[in-house]
């Protein structure tokens, strides 16, 4: 069973998980209508996706340790963009932040010798880890080609490979 305090705090993740898949929404969207760039535009729409599924992930462990998981109302994120350079720095920001939220449950779960929790939050330490690196390395390139179009051209063919997420097992 959880903790109040526990369950509050995961459902405040809910919120982070939710809020994070509107804001790569918003980038799928404005990267939508930039022209040729629409392996880009997909990796933006796989990233809400992914957003998703950890929120989901954390909805259904919060129901069936007892608790109740609080939909969240979210906010409208920002909608444009000075140039895809902006949207991947804004991607990095969001996934350090998010990592920030993770290490505090992380603290939360341990100072409560809540062990279940604890192991459950695992999965998503590990998936902060590679989420980070890839927004580092894309960010990386970024810092290379500037936003010279050649570079560009040859950012979104080899994005289209790039798998995100998905995290060290299936959910
Ligand atoms: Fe669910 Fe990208 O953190």
């Amino acid at each position: 069973m959880l903790s109040q305090s526990m369950q509050d705090a995961l459902n405040e993740q809910v919120r982070i998980e939710g809020q994070s898949s509107q804001v790569y929404l918003a980038m799928a969207s404005w990267a939508e209508i930039q022209p040729g760039i629409n392996n880009i535009t997909s990796f933006f729409y796989r990233h809400s996706d992914e957003e998703r599924m950890h929120m989901l992930k954390l909805i259904h462990f919060i129901n069936e340790r007892g608790g109740f998981a609080v939909i969240p109302d979210l906010k409208q994120p920002q909608l444009t963009f000075p140039s895809i350079s902006h949207a991947f720095k804004s991607l990095l920001d969001h996934e350090v932040a998010v990592s920030e939220s993770i290490n505090k449950l992380v603290d939360i779960a341990l100072s409560e010798k809540d062990y279940a929790t604890h192991n459950f939050l695992q999965w998503y330490v590990a998936e902060q880890i590679e989420e980070e690196a890839l927004a580092r390395n894309i960010n990386d390139k970024l810092e290379l080609i500037g936003d010279e179009k050649s570079g560009l051209y040859l950012l979104d063919r080899d994005i289209m490979n790039v798998t995100i997420g998905g995290g060290p097992a299936n959910p």
